[in-house]
């Protein structure tokens, strides 16, 4: 950790007064699941249909964020982790904003999952598992990675050769 002297600065408007003014609680809807499982489906359907009813709402999708904010982060298990970490921050700026956040990660590591939990007040972070065997998705193969991985074109895919953990309740 790096010494340093910074000091939280408490803004005039909190979350109270954004989650009043949409007139609706904010949380974060944290899908998992494997690559291929639907969640990046699911949570932009999920989206239009909260936008629709008028919700805030906003997606914060895998894919989408190594493209800009994680795109110096890779695969390895320490990578997973701090692309977790700062996903989790960012969903609490977006709660705090007065959205419902729907991620879609992988987010293979139940500790890291867990830890972003502890990030939220109690009730705010739901865990929602994708769940579909590794075998539909891999027939799936949407975006031909699988293939790849079996090829051994990409290596660390979770399910071939790097884990995933499920929730342990659903
Ligand atoms: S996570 O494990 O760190 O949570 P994340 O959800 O951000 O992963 O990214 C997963 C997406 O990256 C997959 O949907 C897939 O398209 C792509 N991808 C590329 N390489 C890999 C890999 N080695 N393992 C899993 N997904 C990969």
């Amino acid at each position: 950790m790096v010494q340093n002297y910074i000091i939280w600065h408490p803004t005039k408007i909190t979350k109270k007064d954004r989650q009043k003014l949409n007139n609706h609680k904010t949380c974060v809807l944290w899908f998992t699941g494997y690559s291929g499982s639907g969640k990046s489906t699911l949570a932009s359907e999920l989206d239009y249909q909260l936008y629709s009813s008028g919700i805030r709402s906003y997606v914060l999708d895998g894919d989408n964020v190594r493209h800009g904010l994680n795109k110096e982060l890779g695969f390895s298990p320490a990578d997973r982790v701090e692309n977790i970490r700062r996903v989790g921050e960012v969903a609490k700026l977006f709660v705090d904003g007065g959205q419902i956040v729907i991620t879609a990660f992988i987010s293979p590591y139940r500790k890291d999952r867990e830890q972003v939990r502890k990030l939220f007040e109690e009730g705010e972070f739901i865990e929602v598992f994708i769940e579909c065997p590794i075998e539909i998705c891999e027939k799936r193969d949407p975006k031909g990675l699988y293939k790849k991985a079996r090829n051994g074109e990409i290596n660390n895919f979770t399910g071939i050769d790097s884990p995933y953990e499920p929730p342990i309740k659903s």
